[in-house]
């Protein structure tokens, strides 16, 4: 089973998810992708011996170049991992129900363009909500509205703030993202 990861930001999945993987023989990360040079998730990546690709926003759209390096790898699962540009259609249309995304809110709530990291837990703490969580889905060609795989609560209190929703969410993302992805490998 071999899976792609995709990401923009510090990594802090992308390293949780080598770190469960090392354990899984039969799942292989084949690559790191991702649109800024200096994301920390590629420097994981380069710790763990993965190869890392850095591509632009105009490469993946004009695709031709991206599908090369990807397809040469025979992936079975793309996963997004703090990954946040759109994926064009035809990206899409080429790995139909491969492609996953974990996004920082309880979906439908809190999605769609301009919601990722804190401005996910900022609407979340102005909307006074009792809980927020983590949702893991199949990318379509909307923001943040492709099918639901699996969604992880946490409460929230008067006394949360930014820092603390943070905190939650990147524990939910600790102990649920690696393993739902290592159940949709074992069904593939
Ligand atoms: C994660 O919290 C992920 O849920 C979120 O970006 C963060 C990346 O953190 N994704 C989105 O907001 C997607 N809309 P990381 O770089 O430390 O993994």
């Amino acid at each position: 089973m071999k899976i792609a990861l995709f990401a923009s930001g510090t990594g802090s999945n992308v390293k949780n998810i080598i770190k469960h993987f090392e354990k899984n023989k039969n799942v292989e990360i084949a690559g790191v992708f991702s649109n800024k040079a200096n994301a920390g998730a590629l420097l994981h990546a380069i710790e763990a011996e993965i190869p890392t690709y850095v591509f632009s926003n105009q490469e993946l759209n004009d695709v031709n170049q991206l599908f090369k390096s990807i397809e040469n790898h025979d992936l079975d699962l793309i996963v997004l991992a703090g990954f946040l540009l759109k994926i064009p259609k035809l990206f899409i249309s080429k790995f139909e129900g491969k492609i996953i995304n974990l996004h920082p809110s309880l979906l439908p709530k809190f999605g769609g363009k301009g919601m990722y990291g804190a401005h996910v837990h900022r609407a979340v703490l102005s909307a006074n909500e009792l809980e927020t969580g983590i949702t893991i889905h199949y990318v379509n060609e909307n923001y943040d509205e492709g099918a639901v795989i699996k969604q992880f609560k946490t409460a929230l209190t008067e006394s949360d703030n930014l820092e603390s929703v943070q905190e939650k969410i990147k524990l939910l993302e600790k102990t649920y993202f690696p393993i739902t992805i290592e159940e949709l490998t074992n069904k593939l």
